[in-house]
């Protein structure tokens, strides 16, 4: 007997040893019943090898027999997987088996520090314990009375003890698939004469198993160097078996993410660093195929910076095919405009239009069906308000080799972010306790999340298994895709490893202009920003930066890109309304200027506060730096207007003083190419200024010293733009 035994131990460990030590040889053996391998089985997994420790899976591959486990009672079938797995241990007094689930369990330490905690209980088997008596109410007087700090219920979630012992209570009574395994054991533990006859206790201080349902509370994470693990604050223990049982999943997940070493305050992320592709080593020919789909289902501003984004991600062409779903006439020209652009580079195309009326679920639905239709080895879903500002982002993700991967992104200088860090009971959004420092960088890492959205990439194995995600009459779909996958066990991760992109605010999003985003300061700042301010802007503002003096006290600025200049004329030609340059102005409070210019007010096509706001982010501090020690705060201007020098119209201005302290004007047109002659004339210093630089702006006093004239155009059209700025 003894010889067999020996033998069958020798040839254990041939299986399952590890190079280095393992928990056989302390004798300790680690069994768990997973039919499918989920990305928290694997992360199960992961810690088992961790921590060194033997694991013996039955049941993978098989069809699950137990019941609606996560809805109901059940489970009975892990028992029945169990009598035939543990056939071979029958009797075995010098081994120890722990069964733990798998999908939603994670181990913290290895063998000896299990094996101390369970000699000191003096128990032959102990079970996890648990603050709800479940799956039946009725028997809580039945246990066994404990103090206010423990926890007085069995979960069957886990338990250990000598395999003898084990095997014996598996065995003790026959048990349908679909039978609670839970009530299997508690009716056992309740039985005096068989708690005695096996010697079960519960781990009611949580030495060894943590249950997290109805304990959130009581655990910390802890950092020791560059480990993590898990304290209980209420008993003061540090359990090693942590379950995320129940309705604590998110929860769970949320902590898992920190421990194994995944992420401490010394080491930074090291889960990070796990089974990572390395891309580079690929030919482009052996990239792998990505379906892009992009979803264009809401008015969204800045779209052409977004397409222009997606069309410089790197990434060979030929290894994507292009979904695109544009539900708004509105985005019609920019669509287009990329798909002219891209023309036939892309692996395939593939557009539907507004008149193809699909709605956002079918459109979302359908870009699945095509990657799995195509054996896609990726699928990347982008938003139109999503953009890549990172053009890796895409290998970056595919590197990070997770199932389901978002980069963050959020709204610039925002906590609006495309993920949540928890839900609330009803499925919406909940803030979890590190989400702000993740979304302000002072944790990065890897993060296993319960929502993700706008920008996304999942695995083509995956894929394979969404059956229209999408699809729910009670959420919108991008909840409904996370809850699908959450019901699933598939984990979503939002890394915020690099910079990756940003969401713009498309919510009230003025679509009643043909340069939309003009007005669009207020709500994305940085990409009004990039797209109007002129890209050598700050140079002026850096230390010792020489501004140019044209004429004394005139100085010159680059100050708008040739885009806004451009979109300005536009609007203001749609408009339409010049003043004609006479002297009756209605829309002046006196009904009279003396000098008048052919212009429109910036008031007339309502970008007045907008512009007033431009004055004080962009123009006040250039006029800081020259004109030393005068600062009104905001910037006050009543008259802000584009005015229209043509050649069939007026073409010049008598000289005349400002009413404004000092006067900006900005070149919205260039001379040479827009029209001939022009420029302005300081009459005191009898200095001119022709050619103008579209884009910049001069700046000078508006009284007494810089009497000035608008020297005659001698051909097309010259459009400036004036703010009299603290008149
Ligand atoms: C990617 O992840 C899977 C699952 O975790 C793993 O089996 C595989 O080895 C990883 N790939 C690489 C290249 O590490
Ligand atoms: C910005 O400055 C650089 C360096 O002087 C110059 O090459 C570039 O053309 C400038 N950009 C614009 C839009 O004028
Ligand atoms: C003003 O400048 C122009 C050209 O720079 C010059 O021809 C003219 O004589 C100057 N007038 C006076 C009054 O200095």
């Amino acid at each position: 007997m003894t010889i067999v035994v020996l033998c069958c131990t020798i040839v254990l460990l041939v299986n399952l040893r590890s190079v280095h030590s393992s928990s056989l040889e302390d004798g300790l053996l680690i069994v768990t019943v997973a039919t499918d391998e989920t990305d928290g089985f694997l992360r199960y997994v992961r810690s088992t090898k961790k921590y060194d420790l033997d694991l013996k899976v039955y049941g993978l591959g098989e069809a699950w027999l137990g019941g609606d486990v996560a809805n109901s009672a059940g489970g009975g079938y892990k028992i029945n997987l169990l009598k035939e797995g543990l056939t071979e241990f029958a009797g075995r007094e010098d081994l120890i088996i722990m069964f733990t689930d798998s999908y939603d369990v994670v181990f913290t330490n290895g063998a000896s520090e299990i094996l101390e905690k369970f000699r000191k209980m003096d128990a032959r088997v102990v079970f996890s314990a648990e603050g709800f008596c479940w799956p039946d109410k009725s028997l809580v007087d039945k246990y066994p009375k404990v103090t206010t700090n423990e926890k007085r219920f069995l979960n069957s979630g886990g338990f250990m003890g000598y395999a003898k012992d084990i095997y014996e209570i598996i065995h003790y009574r026959s048990i349908a698939n679909t039978d609670d395994d839970q009530l299997y054991y508690t009716n056992i533990f309740l039985d005096l004469e068989l708690r005695e006859k096996w010697k079960i206790k519960l781990d009611t201080r949580a030495e060894i198993f943590q249950n997290l349902n109805g304990a959130l509370g009581e655990i910390t994470l802890k950092f020791k160097g560059s480990t993590s693990y898990m304290y209980n604050v209420i008993s003061g223990t540090t359990p090693v078996v942590f379950h995320g049982n129940g309705p604590v999943k998110v929860e769970f997940n949320r902590m898992a993410n920190y421990l194994l070493d995944g992420w401490t305050t010394n080491s930074g992320c090291q889960s990070c660093k796990e089974d990572v592709i390395n891309l580079k080593q690929f030919m482009e020919d052996d990239f792998p195929t990505v379906m892009m789909g992009v979803f264009i289902e809401k008015k969204t501003p800045f779209i052409t910076e977004f397409f222009q984004k997606v069309a410089a991600l790197k990434y060979p062409r030929q290894k994507i095919d292009l979904l695109v779903h544009n539900s708004l006439e509105l985005h019609k020209d920019a669509t287009q405009v990329f798909l002219d652009n891209v023309a036939d580079s892309y692996r395939s195309i593939n557009v539907l239009h507004p008149s193809d009326k699909m709605s956002e679920i079918n459109a979302r639905n359908w870009a699945i069906e095509e990657c799995k239709k195509k054996a896609c080895q990726y699928y990347l879903s982008v938003d139109s308000d999503a953009h890549f500002d990172n053009d890796m982002t895409l290998q970056l993700l595919i590197e990070q080799n997770r199932s389901v991967i978002a980069p963050l992104i959020a709204r610039t200088g925002k906590l609006w972010t495309n993920f949540w860090g928890s839900l609330s009971t009803n499925g919406f959004y909940a803030r979890s306790e590190d989400y702000v420092d993740i979304v302000e960088g002072r944790k990065i890492g890897l993060w296993n999340v319960p929502y993700i959205s706008s920008m996304f990439l999942i695995q083509g194995h995956i894929v394979s298994k969404l059956t229209n995600p999408y699809s729910a009459l009670d959420v919108d779909p991008d909840m409904a895709l996370c809850r699908y996958l959450r019901n699933k066990g598939i984990f979503m991760y939002v890394s915020n490893l690099h910079f990756f992109g940003h969401l713009v605010d498309a919510e009230n999003f003025d679509t009643s202009h043909k340069h939309n985003e003009l007005w669009d300061i207020f709500n994305n700042p940085h990409d009004w920003e990039k797209r109007y301010i002129h890209e050598n802007y700050s140079k002026s503002l850096q230390e010792g930066a020489v501004i140019s003096q044209p004429c004394p006290d005139v100085f010159w600025f680059p100050i708008v890109s040739d885009t806004f200049g451009e979109h300005l004329i536009e609007e203001m030609e749609l408009f339409g309304q010049w003043s004609g340059g006479k002297s009756e102005d209605p829309r002046l409070a006196g009904g009279y200027e003396n000098v008048p210019t052919d212009d429109i007010h910036m008031k007339q096509i309502d970008l007045e506060r907008h512009w007033l706001h431009f004055l004080k982010v962009y123009v006040s501090p250039l006029q800081q730096k020259v004109f030393l020690g005068y600062y009104h705060d905001p910037p006050a201007a009543l008259l802000n207007f584009v005015v229209k020098y043509d050649i069939n119209r007026q073409r010049s201005l008598r000289p005349h003083h400002d009413s404004s302290t000092f006067t900006i004007n900005i070149a919205l047109n260039s001379p040479g190419e827009d029209f001939e002659g022009g420029g302005c004339r300081f009459l005191r210093y009898n200095c001119s200024i022709t050619a103008t630089r579209k884009g910049w702006m001069l700046m000078h006093p508006g009284r007494l010293t810089h009497y000035h004239e608008g020297l005659p155009i001698t051909k097309g059209t010259r459009y400036i733009m004036v703010s009299f700025v603290d008149p």
